[in-house]
């Protein structure tokens, strides 16, 4: 299963997909490349650290969307590539149908809340501040509606009394790393389908 992940900050998320696939954890899935919208992004440097190709491609003269030529110039890149499966992983645009009909049924999102809680930006801060003592992450199916897909898998992570942001920040991070790769895999392998 051919995979190519898309992101736009420090990639912690892509780091480990990629960690998983060199200790023989990601079952048939094998990363092709990494693409961001942001020249200095993090995530381009894991994907050089760990010798995928690294792509920047602009998205101008848009700042949250991917939308006109811009978006044209991603879907002929990452079609030329022949994937299987295009995973956002801090993907900061919203993705609209020209590029979700190229690609359909091949894209999943990762966001950090239980869905269909906190969609949107600054998931973790939103679920922090309503004060809610059970939070977590979701893998999800990217359709027109911003994290509106149908969910595929779900952490749970724990609001302890004494977490602040930061705290929880960091446990939200350490169950997105487990989650992400454990759905590239069994997508890979079967255990979970792809949509008919
Ligand atoms: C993650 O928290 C993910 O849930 C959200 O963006 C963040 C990306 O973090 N969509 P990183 O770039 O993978 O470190």
């Amino acid at each position: 299963m051919k995979v190519i992940i898309l992101g736009s900050g420090t990639g912690s998320n892509a780091e480990a997909i990629l960690r998983a696939e060199r200790d023989g954890e990601l079952g048939q899935a094998a990363v092709r490349a990494v693409f961001s919208d942001n020249e200095s992004a993090g995530i381009l440097s894991h994907a050089t650290n760990y010798g995928k190709p690294a792509h920047f491609l602009s998205a101008a003269p848009y700042r949250t969307k991917l939308d006109g030529e811009a978006e044209n110039v991603w879907i002929n890149e990452i079609q030329a590539m022949e994937v299987d499966l295009l995973v956002l992983a801090g993907f900061m645009r919203v993705i609209k149908p020209p590029f979700l009909q190229a690609f359909d049924k091949q894209i999943i999102n990762l966001h950090p809340s239980l869905l269909p809680s906190f969609p949107g930006l600054n998931g973790i801060r939103q679920a922090f501040e309503y004060g809610v003592k059970i939070t977590g992450c979701t893998v999800h199916w990217v359709n027109e509606v911003v994290d509106g897909g149908a969910v595929i898998d779900q952490a749970l992570v724990r609001v302890e009394d004494d977490d602040d942001l930061q705290a929880l920040a960091s446990k939200m991070h350490h169950a997105e790393h487990l989650l992400l790769p454990s759905v590239i895999r069994r997508l890979s392998v079967g255990d979970i389908q792809f949509p008919q």
